[in-house]
């Protein structure tokens, strides 16, 4: 990868870049779309990255299926797909990592210690063998969005970071790899994800600002469905993820729940209509 890479630069290309642990679905293709608007070669990775799961977490179990993944990265245009073996990314004598100080303290980051860690590292290590100009993330994972692009302006890696809106089932439902493992009945509690956002969303409409109010409006929607276990609900600043009080301006909407054996995450934007 990294001589292909380096061939690319050489001969002028623009490199867009989607990082991906593969198990492909809509979202990932929306992102490798818009790559392949913005790159002259768009390079995709699959790697199940495995210093980014907990101990109790999904790693064994992560759903892999790399034919099924490179016909659907050749149906939108993918030139490159990289997809290392674990030892190729990780000896056994690896010891650096990349670390945030601030951003991971909050939503995700709490009751996933280490993730970010994980997250933050695997991508530096993508970006410096792929050597993007431009690389595309997924909104739906906010925190994770908002970490790569502060740690990309702090180390100054001369990457642009392009964002791209949450692609949903017709439900409503986040596309998630994750979905594959819920049943019937947990997927229909899984949609109280998205209902209780859009609640959330009204009613700052009809003009409740009060956080603590909205959080307990969405608690109780998707706490009424079977299955579910919240992990958190949160209203917090779009830029510094820190809780606020009241809805003033742009605020966050993030939450975490844990449906059957499956954790699920979604998040919106709440923002009063200026008056
Ligand atoms: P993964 O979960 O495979 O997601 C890869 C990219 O697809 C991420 O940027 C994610 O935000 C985006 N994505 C996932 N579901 C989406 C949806 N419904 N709509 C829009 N975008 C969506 O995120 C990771 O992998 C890993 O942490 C990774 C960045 C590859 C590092 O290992």
């Amino acid at each position: 990868m990294q001589q292909e890479s380096k061939r690319l630069l050489q001969a002028g290309k623009t490199i867009a870049f989607v990082p991906t642990m593969g198990w492909l679905h809509e979202g990932h293709l929306a992102l490798m779309r818009e790559g392949r608007r913005l790159g002259d070669t768009l390079i995709v990775s699959i790697f199940v990255n495995p210093t980014q799961f907990g101990p109790a977490e999904d790693f064994q179990t992560y759903p892999k299926d790399l034919d099924r993944d490179l016909n659907l990265a050749n149906s939108v245009g993918v030139d490159v797909i990289f997809a290392p073996e674990i030892g190729a990314m990780y000896d056994k004598a690896f010891q650096t990592h990349v670390d945030l100080e601030m951003l991971p303290r909050h939503l995700c980051g709490l009751s996933r210690p280490g993730h970010f860690r994980g997250v933050a590292t695997v991508v530096t290590k993508l970006f410096n063998i792929v050597r993007p100009h431009v690389a595309i993330f997924g909104e739906k994972d906010y925190q994770q969005l908002a970490i790569i692009r502060r740690m990309v302006h702090d180390l100054s890696l001369n990457i642009r970071v392009v964002g791209v809106p949450t692609v949903r089932e017709s439900d409503g439902l986040a596309m998630s790899s994750r979905n594959t493992y819920l049943s019937e009945d947990e997927r229909r509690s899984a949609q109280s994800l998205f209902h209780s956002l859009k609640q959330a969303q009204e009613n700052v409409a009809e003009g409740i600002r009060d956080a603590e109010e909205l959080i307990r409006g969405a608690s109780e929607l998707i706490g009424s469905h079977p299955h579910v276990k919240i992990d958190y609900v949160s209203i917090c600043d779009p830029e510094t993820l820190e809780d606020v009080d009241r809805v003033e301006g742009a605020a966050l909407m993030a939450l975490a729940v844990r449906v059957g054996k499956t954790r699920l995450i979604d998040n919106a934007i709440l923002k009063p209509i200026a008056d």
